[in-house]
């Protein structure tokens, strides 16, 4: 039976499931693999903190200790943030330790690094866990979708943010109250700002970008907003137009330019299905030249879930080819501008007062009068307010500007919001993506 040493660092959420995972699937991993994986250390914080994990205790340690790296085969990092993880496991690899990682900072900042250091002492470094808690997105980019030009990414990739959206909309809560709740369940990371301002979804698309299409993005190139800016007015307009409002990661090739990333406050098409994926949910929904579209659905935050990616990650240790595909990211071809994808735009119109019927079709014939290929227009009232909202399929910014400037709707626009939009017609966007690159 081959043996595999764990040593563990972190015992948070992800750390006490991947402690559990062993105790409660190890006899499993004995039988379908021939494998006897054991915890041998656990680093952690606080040694005197009462863990509800039966045999901890005496593996307890409060320092990294490098002599144990000696007795150790693989070193699992999930206590999150730059350093020391980076220090730990750069020893551990050095030493000839494996590495598997949940570590979505870390890989999103220094992956590359990380993965010459790997190459160069003979170990692997993995980190299904990183991205979409259980769900095996890894995996599956770097071994089912090899023979495909991915031609864009588009996933609900927080687990926090998702469910604070869905509470929000489905029962109207307020997102203090949602926050709350979602760090109780062991969902948010330590500090939510990461969360609720996109960087954690942010550092999860840099990685999945570079699985995808072999672009290291320097993070200061990815848009990122968080969901703080959303209000429940805009959320009912979004659901009156036919839309559901995610923090999308997107990451797409376009007019034959390097894929460009974002994570953004969309309205999904409610026929699309990342539009269905909610609460604790993450999804990533690939668009490919061969394959046409993937979704992979799955809980994307939590214990148990994040901990089945680790142990999953300890288990394939020497068993699958995982070498990360190295920069290769080459232009497409520039698409012809009949093929070219239309996006489309949402535009949200905050106005003083009531909104009536009158004043509506006054607005929509003042943006016709501009081109910008209104589809609907709905209203939401709100008190002493009211938000006018549209999808534009001619979606022109300067024009939007100039309408607004020369106050030429019958409306006192208190504020205004422009999002992107995901439409429905998944297989013919993925078909005019797929022509670039042809
Ligand atoms: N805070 C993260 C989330 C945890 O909410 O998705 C999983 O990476």
């Amino acid at each position: 039976m081959k043996q595999l040493r764990v040593m563990l660092l972190g015992c948070g959420t992800v750390g006490s499931g991947v402690y559990k995972t062993i105790k409660q699937n190890g006899e499993l991993l004995k039988e379908r693999l021939g494998l006897d994986v054991s915890v041998q250390s656990v680093l952690v914080l606080n040694a005197d903190k009462k863990r509800p994990l039966p045999g901890i205790e005496p593996l307890l340690t409060t320092q990294f200790r490098e002599d144990l790296l000696d007795e150790t085969d693989v070193v699992v990092e999930v206590m999150g943030g730059v350093e020391p993880a980076i220090t730990y496991i750069t020893a551990a690899m050095r030493k000839g330790c494996h590495v598997v990682t949940a570590n979505k900072e870390l890989l999103a900042k220094h992956g590359l690094a990380l993965e010459k250091e790997a190459r160069e002492h003979g170990v692997e470094l993995l980190y299904e866990g990183s991205v979409g808690g259980g769900i095996p997105l890894i995996g599956v980019l770097q071994h089912f979708l090899k023979v495909n030009r991915v031609t864009r990414l588009s996933g609900i990739l927080n687990g926090t943010t998702n469910y604070i959206l869905t509470q929000m909309a489905r029962d109207g809560r307020s997102f203090a109250d949602v926050l709350a709740e979602a760090q109780a369940c062991g969902y948010a990371e330590a500090d939510p700002t990461s969360d609720v301002e996109g960087y954690d979804a942010m550092y999860k698309l840099a990685i999945l970008a570079r699985l995808a299409f072999g672009i290291d993005a320097p993070l200061r190139d990815i848009t990122r907003e968080g969901i703080t800016a959303i209000t429940l007015e805009e959320i009912r307009l979004a659901q009156k137009l036919g839309y559901t409002v995610k923090l999308l990661a997107n990451a797409e090739l376009r007019r034959g330019e390097a894929p460009t990333l974002g994570v953004q406050l969309t309205l999904v098409a409610d026929g699309h299905p990342l539009a269905a994926v909610n609460d604790v949910y993450n999804a990533l929904h690939v668009e490919g030249d061969i394959v046409q579209d993937v979704t992979l659905i799955g809980q994307g935050a939590g214990e148990l879930p994040t901990a089945s990616a680790v142990v999953e990650d300890i288990a394939n240790v020497g068993r699958m080819a995982t070498r990360a595909r190295t920069p290769v990211f080459t232009l497409p071809k520039p698409m012809a501008e009949g093929e070219r994808e239309r996006p489309l735009t949402y535009v949200g119109l905050k106005g003083a007062g009531v909104i009536d019927g009158k004043k509506v079709t006054a607005v929509r014939s003042a943006l016709t009068q501009v081109a910008l290929g209104v589809q609907n227009v709905q209203v939401v009232q709100g008190e002493g307010f009211a938000w006018v909202g549209f999808v534009c399929t001619e979606w022109d910014e300067q024009r939007l500007a100039q309408l607004l400037s020369a106050k030429k709707l019958p409306l006192q626009v208190l504020a205004h919001t422009v999002r992107p939009c995901l439409g429905e017609a998944v297989q013919a966007e993925a078909h005019v993506l797929a022509t670039a690159v042809n």
